[in-house]
């Protein structure tokens, strides 16, 4: 067994050319899981196996961060501060390391300083070590306070540099914002290769122009999307890197880490020497093997190990399925290759923004608005507005003057740090919550950062055990496993798989309740449920019977009858209305508001100025307020608020005025 080293934050330094200690974070608990499994770690998985984890001798344990926390709250019901608290409690040997969005904290914006500040104080008090701080545009304003505060408490303050490819985005200029990090007091600094499209050589210049223009040490995180990733590490390091991201082989690879053991295997014949314990490593690996089948919600079996696309278009994995996702909703998958093509030409307009959190789902969504609106530009997302409003930062490359004339109009950007604008948040951060809801300090941060989120999880964790939901998480992966089964058995020939998974559910959860038989309607038939099982019939066409009661419960082990079921009337269509309408430019949800955060909605009779909102129709995640064409009236609201639209649906009828 090879001697372990616990390596304290601090010591990052670089030894003797004889034997220079390679740190190795293990990423498994955070990034792996978050690329592979869609972040469904449960803490429980976590602490079968936190001992061995931490007794290999790794640099530092990424387990909090990222989009962790949000799926802790939303899909596990888990209260992400708990599961921070049992590592620590168990990982008494290596510094827990987190992923932090700078001004963004975890969340998808800006939030004020007082927020920030009392959040790492928390994450502090409750074991993070070593505070990984990045800003999705490079913009330092945005990683000041953070940076500041993570000292304040006593932590590891390590800078990051967003890695992307683009015409600005040269060595000179990473060499700069590492300079300014430096200047702000970080303790180290990554390289953060999100897409995966680090080069080897890229990464020999990089790291060296870096060694040689200042004395922080360097971490690098590469993601084997693209396949370079572990020959990317061995250049990185042998140009001067001290420490590497690795995860466990099972957790490995694709879109997440590389392996640990790969690259363990590669720098054995080198000077670097990582001392990892390789009995500890078997161990995990294992674990980790077992546990897979469990909890991956989609296997990789039909996904290539390698994503060639990537080094094409440089767009991260995880927004591509994205991007696919989108064009889905909107019923244009087949406009998939345009939004490839247009992509890099909105990066370009808005100053080629590195693709990362939240600047990918922002760019990503203005290419496909762009391409299915048929116009440029002719509808933008409040997102887009602030972006360009200079509310994220300060973009690269100075933005395209006449675009943002186009997504502005005569609004002008800011000049300042977006934070400076925004007010204090904690004083009275959870009013108008019931105050039994709230159990310690860390649930107010919680909730400044998911309102609805960390709200539906306080109220749920309010109900006593044995009355509440089922946890999200459990039942998607019924519905994966249910997916997988074989079809069931003939008795219900003309039923889809997902009509009987759907019938099958509901019979599990009333299962406990005494029934003779259920006739629901479904598609084109009556399903009945009783006693024997569930049998199907074709529906009375439309107008034809009176709704029949439900048949006499047949005696047990007796076929089923079905009962005939009224067909549902048909909807009546809508009188088109008579003058101009507004219609929805896209497939999405229609609310009356003109815009976000604002509470008055326009009604009948408004009177509206051309190019101002007259409602929001908010389509993949994003709200975009709807202008008028001209000066008009309304006449009448066409769709209720909240209702889904179609594309080209009229919403609103108007009088021109
Ligand atoms: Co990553």
């Amino acid at each position: 067994m090879t001697k372990k080293t616990t390596i304290k934050p601090q010591d990052i330094v670089r030894d003797s050319i004889n034997h220079i200690p390679l740190r190795i974070t293990d990423t498994t608990l955070r990034d792996a899981h978050q690329s592979l499994w869609a972040t469904r770690m449960r803490t429980d998985d976590i602490m079968h196996i936190i001992d061995v984890i931490d007794s290999v001798g790794y640099y530092s344990l990424e387990v909090w961060g990222g989009a962790t926390f949000d799926v802790c709250l939303r899909f596990l019901r888990e209260d992400p501060w708990e599961r921070l608290r049992q590592i620590k409690s168990r990982a008494k040997k290596t510094p827990l390391q987190m992923l932090l969005r700078g001004q963004n904290i975890l969340g998808y914006k800006n939030y004020p300083d007082d927020v920030v500040d009392r959040f790492i104080a928390l994450a502090v008090q409750n074991g993070v070590d070593i505070f990984r701080i990045f800003d999705a545009l490079n913009d330092t304003r945005n990683l000041e306070v953070a940076i500041k505060c993570v000292k304040k408490y006593g932590g590891h303050a390590q800078g990051t540099i967003s890695y992307t490819v683009s015409p600005v985005h040269t060595v000179e200029n990473y060499v700069k914002v590492a300079k300014e990090q430096i200047a702000m007091g970080i303790d180290s600094l990554c390289i953060k290769d999100m897409a995966g499209i680090l080069t080897p050589i890229a990464a020999e210049r990089l790291v060296s122009a870096l060694v040689r223009e200042t004395k922080i040490p360097i971490q690098v995180h590469s993601h084997a999307t693209s396949g370079m990733a572990s020959s990317t590490y061995v250049e990185a390091v042998r140009a001067g890197a001290g420490a590497i991201d690795c995860a466990i082989s099972p957790m490995a690879g694709f879109s997440s880490q590389p392996p640990v053991e790969t690259m363990l295997a590669i720098f054995s014949e080198t000077h670097y020497n990582a001392s990892l314990d390789q009995d500890a490593l078997r161990q995990v690996c294992k674990f980790f093997l077992e546990l897979a089948p469990t909890r991956q919600l989609n296997a990789h079996a039909a996904d290539n190990i390698i994503d060639p696309e990537v080094l094409l278009h440089h767009i991260p994995g995880g927004m591509i399925s994205n991007l696919r996702g989108q064009l889905a909703q909107q019923g244009a998958l087949d406009k998939i290759d345009q939004v490839f093509d247009e992509l890099p030409r909105v990066r370009a307009d808005l100053g080629y923004p590195p693709l990362v959190t939240p600047t990918s789902q922002i760019i990503g969504i203005q290419a496909v608005m762009n391409v299915i609106s048929g116009e440029r530009y002719s509808l933008v997302s409040q997102e887009v507005k602030d972006y360009a409003l200079g509310l994220y930062g300060r973009s690269p490359a100075p933005m395209d003057k006449a675009i943002v004339k186009k997504i502005l109009g005569k609004e002008k950007p800011i000049t300042g740090r977006p934070a400076d604008l925004l007010k204090p948040m904690l004083p009275d951060a959870t009013e108008g919550i019931d105050p039994k809801l709230i159990r310690k300090e860390e649930d107010i941060i919680s909730y400044c950062l998911f309102p609805e989120v960390a709200l539906d999880y306080f109220k749920w964790r309010a109900l006593p055990t044995d009355q509440r939901p089922p946890i999200p998480a459990d039942v998607e992966l019924k519905k994966q496993r249910d997916a997988n089964k074989p079809a069931p058995p003939s008795a219900v020939p003309f039923l889809a798989q997902a009509d009987y998974d759907n019938i099958s559910h509901l019979v599990d959860k009333i299962g406990s309740l005494s029934f003779s038989q259920i006739t629901i309607q479904h598609g084109g038939s009556a399903i009945s449920i009783n006693a024997s099982g569930v049998t199907a019939a074709p529906l009375a066409t439309a107008g034809s019977a009176a709704p029949a009661a439900p048949a006499p419960a047949p005696a047990a082990g007796s076929p089923a009858k079905p009962a005939a079921v009224q067909a549902a009337t048909p909807a009546q269509p809508v009188a088109a209305p008579a003058g101009p309408t507004i219609n929805a430019p896209l497939n999405g949800t229609f609310y009356r508001s003109p815009g976000p955060g604002k509470p008055e909605f326009c009604k009948e009779g408004d009177v509206i100025e051309a190019g101002a909102s007259v409602c929001i129709v908010e389509a993949m995640k994003l709200f975009n307020p709807i202008k008028a064409p001209f000066k008009c009236k309304i006449v009448k609201m066409l769709v209720e608020h909240g209702k889904p639209v179609k594309k080209d649906e009229p919403m609103v009828s108007i009088e021109k005025l």
